[in-house]
This record gives C-alpha cells, sequence and structure tokens, in this order.
C-alpha cells in the first residue's frame, strides 16, 4: 500500500470514530476538574505510529521533540515517559561526576517548596541529598526569591521548584540569584508550559527544565514528560541519565556514530570494548515510545489554542466568582503572564462551611475539584523517617493544605459548565 492509500485508509477509518462528548446536563455530567482533548488529529498519527511499527522511539518522537524545541526556544528536548521521570533525569544530570565539585553528593541540600507535587522532590531524597523546604506565598502559592536567598548554605547545591499551576514564579532574579550562588536552578514547568515572566517562557532562565503530558496538563501523551536545556552538556548528561546511562550516543537501530566504536579506552574495561556497552552514568530507561510522540506531535499543533482557552476560562470563572466574598483569589504579579492549569482559591475562614464540606457538596453537583497536590509534603506519610531541613516557618503552606483547593478551566470546559460551577459554588456558599 502506497502512503497516500495508508493516509486515506486512516481517514476512512477514523470516519467511524464518534467524538463521544454526551450533551451536558447540570448536576449529572460529571465535570472534572482537569483533562485531555484529544481529536482525528491525535488519533490518525497515533494509527501512523502503530502501521510504523517501530515501537520505540522514533520518527515521531525526533519531530515531537523539534516542534517542543520551536515552541519553547530550547535547544535540547528530551521526551521521557511522564513529568516525574523528567524531573528524575534533570535532577540526575546535576549529579554527575562530570560537574567536579558543583556535582550534587548525597548530603548536599537541595531548596524546593513543601507545596506541591510529590516526584518535584523526590527525587532529590532517593539521591541522598536533603530537600530544604520554603514556605509559599498564599497570593501566588509560589516561593519568594528573597526566602529562599535566606535558605541557602554552603551546602546548597541546587533550587528545584515548580511553577505553581501555571502561575511563574520570578525565575528572572531566582536565576540571577542561583549563578551569583553557584547554584544550580531547575524549573518544574511540569503545570505551567507556556506561562511567561517579563515575556520569557518559563523554563528557560534556569539551567534545565521539565513538562508532563499526563492528560492534566496542558497537551498531552497520556504518560509522558520532557527535559528541556540550552546547555549542550547538560543536555548529553541529562541523556545519558534517561538511556540506561550509556556512554554512546547512538540512537536505537543506530551503531558506531562516533566511528570509534571498537577503539575506545573507557574506566577499567579491556581497550576496544563495545562503545555501545560503555555506562557513564547509573542511569535508566524512561524514553518515550513513538506511539506516545505521535499523539505529542498533534497536539503541539493546538497548544497556542489549549493556552489561550485555559486563559479565557480562566478569566470567565474568575469573574464570575469575583463577588464570592469567602474565597480568596491569586493575585498575579505583572511580569507574570500565567498559563492556567487551574483557578487556586482559598476558602475563608468566615465561609459557612469547611473545606472539606464544600469539596463534598461540589462532589455531589458532579464538579470536580483538586487540591494543591500534596498539601504540605512534609505532613505526608512518605516522609516520616526522612531527613530534611524547613528553612524557616510553612505557615502559608499550612493555610492552603487546609482551605486550598483549585477549580478546572481545561479547554474541554464549556460555558454551560463554567456558568453551573459558579452557580453552584456561590449557592453553596450562600447557604
Ligand atoms: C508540578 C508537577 N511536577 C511533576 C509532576 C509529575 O508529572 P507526571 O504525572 O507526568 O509524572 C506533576 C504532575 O501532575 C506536577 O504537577
Amino acid at each position: 500500500m502506497q502512503n497516500e492509500e495508508i493516509q486515506a485508509a486512516i481517514e476512512e477509518l477514523l470516519q467511524h470514530v464518534p467524538d463521544a462528548r454526551p450533551a451536558f446536563e447540570p448536576g449529572k455530567t460529571p465535570i472534572p476538574a482537569s483533562g485531555k482533548v484529544v481529536g482525528k488529529e491525535e488519533k490518525a498519527l497515533m494509527v501512523e505510529a502503530a502501521l510504523d511499527g517501530w515501537l520505540t522511539t522514533g520518527r515521531f518522537n525526533d519531530a515531537f521533540e523539534a516542534a517542543l524545541g520551536d515552541f519553547l526556544g530550547a535547544k535540547h528536548v528530551l521526551t521521557v515517559n511522564s513529568g516525574s521521570s523528567a524531573n528524575l533525569v534533570a535532577f540526575s544530570a546535576l549529579t554527575s561526576p562530570r560537574w567536579g565539585k558543583r556535582a550534587i553528593r548525597p548530603g548536599d541540600e537541595v531548596i524546593t517548596a513543601a507545596a506541591g507535587f510529590p516526584t518535584t522532590i523526590a527525587p532529590i531524597m532517593q539521591f541522598g541529598a536533603i530537600p530544604v523546604f520554603v514556605d509559599v506565598d498564599a497570593d501566588t502559592w509560589n516561593v519568594d526569591v528573597d526566602a529562599v536567598a535566606r535558605a541557602i548554605t554552603p551546602r546548597t547545591k541546587a533550587v528545584m521548584l515548580a511553577h505553581t499551576l501555571g502561575v511563574p514564579f520570578d525565575a528572572e532574579r531566582l536565576a540571577a540569584l542561583c549563578r551569583e550562588r553557584g547554584i544550580w536552578l531547575v524549573e518544574d514547568c511540569c503545570d505551567a508550559l507556556g506561562a511567561r515572566w517579563n515575556g520569557r517562557l518559563t523554563g528557560s532562565f534556569g539551567d534545565i527544565a521539565t513538562l508532563s503530558f499526563y492528560p492534566a496538563h496542558h497537551i498531552t501523551t497520556g504518560e509522558g514528560g520532557a527535559v528541556f536545556t540550552s546547555n549542550d552538556e547538560l543536555a548529553q548528561i541529562a541523556e545519558s541519565f534517561r538511556d540506561w546511562g550509556r556512554h554512546c550516543h547512538c540512537r536505537p537501530g543506530q551503531d558506531n556514530a562516533c566511528g570509534r566504536r571498537y577503539s575506545g579506552q573507557y574506566g577499567e574495561l579491556p581497550e576496544g570494548y563495545d562503545h555501545k556497552y560503555v555506562y557513564a552514568h547509573a542511569g535508566y530507561n524512561l524514553k518515550m515510545t513513538d506511539l506516545t510522540a505521535a499523539c505529542g506531535l498533534a497536539q503541539m499543533r493546538r497548544l497556542p489554542g489549549f493556552i489561550e482557552k485555559r486563559k479565557q476560562n480562566y478569566a470567565y470563572l474568575h469573574n464570575g466568582l469575583a463577588g464570592c466574598a469567602h474565597l480568596r483569589f491569586p493575585v498575579t504579579p505583572e511580569q507574570a503572564d500565567p498559563s492556567w492549569f487551574g483557578l487556586p482559591v482559598i476558602l475563608k475562614e468566615s465561609a459557612p462551611c469547611s473545606r472539606v464540606d464544600f469539596l463534598k457538596a461540589l462532589n455531589r453537583r458532579r464538579i470536580g475539584t483538586r487540591l494543591m497536590f500534596a498539601g504540605n509534603a512534609v505532613r505526608q506519610p512518605f516522609m516520616e523517617g526522612r531527613p530534611y531541613r524547613v528553612a524557616d516557618v510553612l505557615t502559608q503552606t499550612d493555610l492552603i493544605m487546609e482551605r486550598g483547593l483549585w477549580l478546572g478551566v481545561w479547554p474541554g470546559l464549556s460555558q454551560e459548565m463554567l456558568d453551573y460551577i459558579i452557580g453552584s459554588v456561590q449557592a453553596i456558599l450562600s447557604a
């Protein structure tokens, strides 16, 4: 079959796949707080990738990485199989012995936020470094650069922070601080693809940055993520950690790209030991498959529209709820152009119900909500018995853990749904 015939057959096949979106019935149709918008374009490319039968990472992944690189303005993009893997790879890249004194070693300190997602913190502890938790600000749900500066000690090797729910922190000032102090900066942009600070995209300020493509995120591949950087050496090391820790850079299916496959001498290995099996790092295999990448490639074409729709939904929901005196809304710094992941709110003490009753009441109306992920990570079971340091206090983090939540703004929400959310929140809180 010729390529055109295959394309036509795929088109024909997709005609028979219904775009299942049931009519919205308030109180009956679930309104998830997050979700994916995946249609015929994604399915067509995934079928094409399946028909290639390549299965591992290949031409679709190359195209996806290139499209991401163009959007991000990043020299190097490495896809991985999740945002958590992206954080693991980005962090691991900073532990390479190739960095000499700058390398993070077990026992070194890494500054982060306790209000966030657990796998921003997990790689720090898995490696044996010590997370140092800085409080966030309850207006932006982000850390303040001055608080990070106060937390720095001679043992600090890195700052690893997420741009919370699509609101950028002041990465410009933080990156300058980190450069001045010889500290690495990892920007976790998993929830903030497309967010800008002073007109510049998040992820472009620090040394290395990460993305997640889990369905809740700005684009999806189901499971998936990416690491990006414009530092050549960091990219090479990150790739090694992603790809089994190998020393060689041959792509799957490629041999002897360096031309020295049988002529090198590495470690205490015999001379000429096959470069394909020489390992520079104790790495992982976290690569993305071509089927997954095909979905991401199609999503890239929609990304600007998705970001815009999230902004519109945020504005609509925010305006609709602005009169609600029991809710505290985010305050966005003027340099910030958020790429909203959700609408974060804090239920004030004045509210007629507790946070849990508020969540339950929304749930009864089939309206999905989310908390600020792990809340205050220090209070999570996984932290029991772990070494960590709290830089100062975590009072605002506790406030967000106890009274914070976020509502959905994802592109799949219709105006009817948003109106129903607004009406429901008003009804519950005016009871
Ligand atoms: C800030 C942040 N970092 C990392 C992750 C992990 O991404 P994944 O679920 O793709 O592993 C998430 C997940 O939503 C996240 O919100």
